[in-house]
């Protein structure tokens, strides 16, 4: 049997993200090997030439489950009847610029690209925000998108949660598949959380896996995955785009395919007021898919230390949500 095509729909599609993403989808990997998609790029306008040669490229690929490329400046065209939606276009900050700069900047983005998915989009639409800060951005979007289920706008925190998983590994000395139940909690920016206290290695506590040292999880873990952003930067001369990429293709992937048996993953996600995360924020909690549904991993014994770096993050979050409030963008 032929199956229908899925409508993926991806911003920015001529910036470094969009370069390593396009083609990782159109080869199957968001979806699965057997799920054609159809491709829609939105681009600013002076992205779009260089979103064609994209385009040009993709075709060269002959992949066969691409089935068709729509390029466009026009939000309405790009998510039209879009079934999946990565918002990976957004304003960088750049010298000089407050952080209520950047927020009014992206909020011109997010607020009417979530009208356009509001008025546009299909039924099962789902929603992935790359751009940062991509919390907020996911929260402008989502406010903005009124008819849409507020579950369905997530933000991408998997990146540091594949940072975290790859760092564990490393410390323990076992493969990236023995370490499980990570979590990032809270934004994806300096602040986040990540918790590898209740967390395992090779089915033991991950804390007594890397040695039971506290100065370690303190002073190099947290920090290493909380800034590790800046330090791509810095030795890259580039914000990271590769492993970026990857992190999206597996947020979607997990998210509509299932997590394994015995683990779970971080997702930002619109908060319904567990673990004391004011509801309506969308934090990154620890949660388990299946069959396209997500659900928050519950009854965890948060510590006083825990909650302290939880608390520290949201509290972060709180601050953007009533930055953009006062902006009028939600
Ligand atoms: P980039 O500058 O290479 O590309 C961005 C592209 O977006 C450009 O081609 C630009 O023309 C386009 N664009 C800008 N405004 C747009 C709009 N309104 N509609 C459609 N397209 C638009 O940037 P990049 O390296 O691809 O990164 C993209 C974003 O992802 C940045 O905000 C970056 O900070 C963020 N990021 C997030 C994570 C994460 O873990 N959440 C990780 C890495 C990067
Ligand atoms: C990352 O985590 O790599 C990015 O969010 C960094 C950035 O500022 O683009």
């Amino acid at each position: 049997m032929t199956r229908t095509p899925v409508n993926v729909t991806v911003t920015g599609a001529a910036g470094q993200i969009g370069y390593a993403l396009l083609f990782r989808i159109a080869s199957g990997h968001l979806l699965g090997a057997d799920v054609p998609v159809n491709l829609r790029l939105l681009e600013i306008p002076q992205g779009l030439k260089a979103a064609e040669g994209v385009a040009m490229e993709l075709d060269d690929c002959a992949f066969p489950l691409l089935r068709d490329i729509t390029i466009t400046d026009q939000a309405n065209v790009a998510f039209d009847g879009a079934n999946v939606a990565l918002l990976v276009g957004a304003r960088p900050r750049t010298a000089g610029m407050e952080r209520g700069d950047l927020l009014s900047a992206n909020g011109g983005i997010f607020g009417p690209q979530g009208k356009a998915i509001n008025a546009n989009a299909a039924d099962d639409i789902k929603v992935l925000v790359v751009g940062n800060p991509a919390n907020t951005n996911a929260l402008i979007a989502q406010r903005n998108a009124p008819d849409v289920p507020a579950e369905r706008f997530t933000a991408m925190t998997r990146l540091d949660h594949n940072r975290a998983v790859a760092q564990l590994a490393k410390k323990a000395g076992v493969t990236v598949e023995d370490v499980k139940k990570v979590t990032i909690w809270g934004n994806h920016s300096a602040t986040q959380y990540p918790d590898l206290f209740h967390a395992e290695i090779s089915g033991k506590a991950a804390f007594d896996a890397v040695g039971g040292d506290q100065e370690w999880v303190e002073n190099f873990f947290i920090p290493k995955v909380a800034k590790r952003g800046a330090e791509i930067i810095e030795v890259r001369g580039a914000s990271s785009a590769a492993s970026a990429a990857n992190a999206a293709i597996d947020h979607v992937y997990t998210w509509v395919n299932g997590t394994p048996a015995g683990d779970w993953t971080s997702m930002g996600i619109v908060s319904d007021g567990s673990y004391g995360v004011p509801e309506g924020l969308i934090s990154s909690f620890p949660v388990t898919t299946k069959d396209g549904k997500f659900e928050i991993v519950q009854g965890l014994d948060l510590s006083e230390f825990d909650r302290k770096r939880i608390d520290a993050s949201v509290g972060e979050l709180a601050e953007e949500r009533d930055a953009v409030q006062e902006l009028g963008l939600i």
